[in-house]
Parts: C-alpha cells; structure tokens; sequence
C-alpha cells in the first residue's frame, strides 16, 4: 500500500503525513491488487458477515483487505456501516423504475455516510500519534468526526460556514465536545482554512481530501455489493458536493473489477444541487472545472469548489456515468415522497432520487434497470427543511405534497369531522 499522485504519479509512504502531492495535486490509496487476489473473496466476505467479532462486526472493517490493512489495536470503529438496503414502492413509482433499491446510509451510528470514511481516516490519526483533529464542514463531516474523536480520545475542531448550517448537525458538533468555530464565510472559504490551520499546526486534517476518508468510504459500494448476492446493479446514483463519495465508490468498484470479484462496471450516477453544479456544468459544457459562489437549500452540498473534482470526474467517466443537475423544487418533491414511504432522508441526499427520476424520463436510464441509489443523511439531520415544507414556508418552493397539521376544538365531535 502506498500513496501515489493522481497527475505527477509520484509516490509516499502511507506513514507520511500528508494531503497532497509536492505538485499540489490530490493523493490516492494504491493497494496491491495481485496480492489482494490472493487474499480476498465474496466467500471470505460473506463469513464475516456471520461473526460479530471486532473489528469485523463493522461494515467498513468486514473488507479491511481492500480499505486498510492496519494493526487491529489502532482501529477506532463504533462499528459503523450495516446500514439497510430498501425497497419502496412510493419511491419507485415515483421514479419510474421497478427495480430501485435504497442504501440508507442515515442508519450510520452518527446518521451521515460520513461514519466509514471518518473510522478508516481517524484509525490512521491513531496509528500517526495525533491527538488533535480537525476539518470544515457543511455538518455531517463535523458530527461523524466529533463522535469519533471521542472514541479515540482526541480533540475535535470543525470549521464550519457563518451561514445557516442544519440544526441536528451543529447539535451534534456542539453536544459530542467539538471545538465549534463558525467562520464568517461558506464551505470553500472554511475549507481554504483548515488546510493551512492543518499545515501550521500539529492537527490531522479529516476532510475527504485525506485519502484514507475514501477508502472508507468505498465500503458503501461492498456492503451493498454483498446485500444483492455479489449481482452487480446497473447504475448507482448519489448526491455530489465536495465529491468525495463518488470517488470512493468508482475506486471501490474498479478495484473490485481489477481483483475479479466482480466482471462488470455499474454505472455511476452524480447529482449536483443546481445552485452548486461545478462539476454538472464542467461535465456538460465540456468547459475547464470553474467553482461557482454555491446556493441551495440542501445545505450539505452547498459547496462551490469541490476539492475532489478531477478525482470524481476520473471515476465517472471510467465507468461511463453521467452528471445531472435538479433544483430545489425537485429535491423537496422527491424528500416528500422519500420521507412518506417512511423511510426518510435530509435534502441533499434525495438528490440521488430527484436524479433518479429526471434521468428516467430522458431515457438515459431505462425502466428496467436496476438502480441503487445512495441516501447519505438521516431525515432528522434538517427537521426545520421538513417542517417548513410541510407548513408551505420555504421561499420559492411550492409545498406540492405538504401533509399540513390540522388545528381543531379538542373535542370528539372536531376529530369525527377530521376524519370523516
Ligand atoms: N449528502 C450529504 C448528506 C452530505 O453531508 C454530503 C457532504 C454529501 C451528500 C456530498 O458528499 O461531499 O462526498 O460529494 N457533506 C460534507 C460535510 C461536505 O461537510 O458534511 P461529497
């Protein structure tokens, strides 16, 4: 295993602390993949998933081949991951495709995907020797990492932007003993920060642009791998903002396509927020990657200038997928009818299923193909997005399928007329 540049090829020890390359570009994992052939099958994968041992009882730590093969003493876990893998007709029909699957990455013990890549990067802060961690965050990155610095018996400071971020998310920073600092400036500006803070100060930098926060994340693309019997689906789709998700999930499939556990490539999917499309307008007009000044009501993903975009956009072209964009109007719709098959999920997650159906209706994805789409945060992560909804209070979106609470006389004669 090493470090190794995306640009220059030039490559570091896994030991050595750093985020990118001399030449400034990104840095990725490289595993052994003859070795891991030798060492790793869908078998070896799915005993494990009969013990309950650590660290494999974790659905991240199940595959530690093809995430870390670190020491098990220096694995920080809650153990995250096991996360459910839904059916809805609702939602299906919604879309138009029968065969739709829900990964609901909201049932993470901190309620975001955001828990595998944050065990995988914060194990290696372990094995470091750091004692403080840090990164910026739009919420979710922050709550996984305060939850997991404790765990690790390490200090926590999130960066986050001086705007609105979701209520559950700063709750979390602010009840698991984060150091909170609200920067006055967005996402791009908090992120600039850390970086240098990280530079400056003997703290480890936990922001996707640590690659050991992909490799964890890849584990997402396993588990579900595993739930549908090793059968590959025809397309994933997931939400883009700082686009370390999608990069993790296209690394994890090629690997798995390299080692020959599985002999065909999905295709991927990445749905940007209209307000914050870099990468949907760089993939469409074929224009150089410029960042855009970000706005939309999924704060998770109002974010301008992802750091991982030449890594997202590498991976979406190797397994021939698209980029689409869908505005606010479309993400509410599509959270109503998420969060009323009971299911549930905050708005940049329902990204995925606004995407889902847009790409349905213009024939790039076909009715009959099976989709899994990616639910990256728990619907209580942005009660007031839900509330306001439904109370037809969000400026410029229409409240379409608003299930509006109803005031009555407390009286039976009020509640018979209610229900007749
Ligand atoms: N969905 C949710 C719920 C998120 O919190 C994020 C990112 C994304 C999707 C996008 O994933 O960045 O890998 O493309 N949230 C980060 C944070 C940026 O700080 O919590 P991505």
């Amino acid at each position: 295993m090493i470090l190794r540049c995306i640009e220059c090829g030039r490559e570091y020890p896994i030991n050595e602390v750093r985020y990118r390359c001399d030449c400034g570009d990104l840095l990725e994992v490289v595993h052994d993949i003859e070795r891991l052939k030798k060492r790793v099958s869908c078998r070896l994968f799915d005993e494990r998933l009969a013990k309950r041992e650590f660290p494999y009882n974790s659905g991240v730590w199940r595959y530690k081949e093809l995430i870390l093969d670190i020491e098990n003493k220096f694995i920080i876990s809650r153990p995250e991951g096991n996360t459910n893998l839904y059916q809805s007709d609702k939602v299906g029909e919604y879309v138009g495709i029968e065969d739709i699957w829900l990964k609901h990455e909201g049932e993470n013990p901190t309620a975001s995907f955001k828990d595998r890549g944050m065990s995988c990067a914060i194990s290696v802060a372990k094995m470091l020797g750091f004692k403080k961690v840090a990164c910026a965050s739009t919420g979710n990155t922050s709550a996984s990492m305060a939850s997991y610095a404790d765990l690790a018996g390490m200090e926590s400071i999130v960066f986050i932007p001086e705007e609105k971020i979701a209520f559950g998310k700063l709750a979390q920073a602010l009840a698991y003993g984060a150091k909170t600092i609200q920067i006055k400036g967005d996402f791009d500006d908090a992120m600039k920060l850390v970086q240098k803070v990280c530079q400056e100060f003997r703290v480890y930098l936990l922001n996707s642009i640590n690659p050991f926060r992909i490799e964890g994340q890849k584990a997402i693309c396993f588990e579900v791998l595993q739930q549908l019997d090793w059968q590959v689906p025809d397309w994933f789709i997931l939400p883009g903002g700082n686009l370390g998700n999608n990069t993790a999930l296209s690394k994890g499939l090629r690997e798995l396509y390299q080692i020959g556990m599985i002999n065909r490539i999905p295709r991927m999917a990445v749905i940007q927020a209209q307000g914050a499309n870099p990468l949907y307008t760089m993939w469409k007009e074929r224009t150089p990657f410029e960042a855009v000044k970000a706005e939309t009501i999924a704060t998770a993903v109002k974010i301008g200038n992802p750091v991982s975009w030449k890594k997202s956009i590498r991976g979406i072209e190797w397994s021939r997928g698209v980029v689409e964009q869908v505005t606010d109007q479309e993400i509410m719709d599509a959270k109503a009818f998420v969060d009323a098959s009971g299911i549930g999920a905050e708005p940049a997650s329902c990204c995925s299923i606004a995407g889902a159906r847009k790409l349905t209706k213009a024939g790039i994805i076909d009715k009959k193909e099976r989709v899994v789409a990616i639910l990256t945060g728990n619907l209580l992560k942005d009660p007031d997005a839900v509330v306001n909804y439904h109370l037809d209070r969000l400026k410029g979106i229409k409240s379409t399928y608003a299930n509006k609470p109803i005031m009555i006389e407390s009286s039976l004669k009020a509640v018979r007329k209610v229900l007749e």
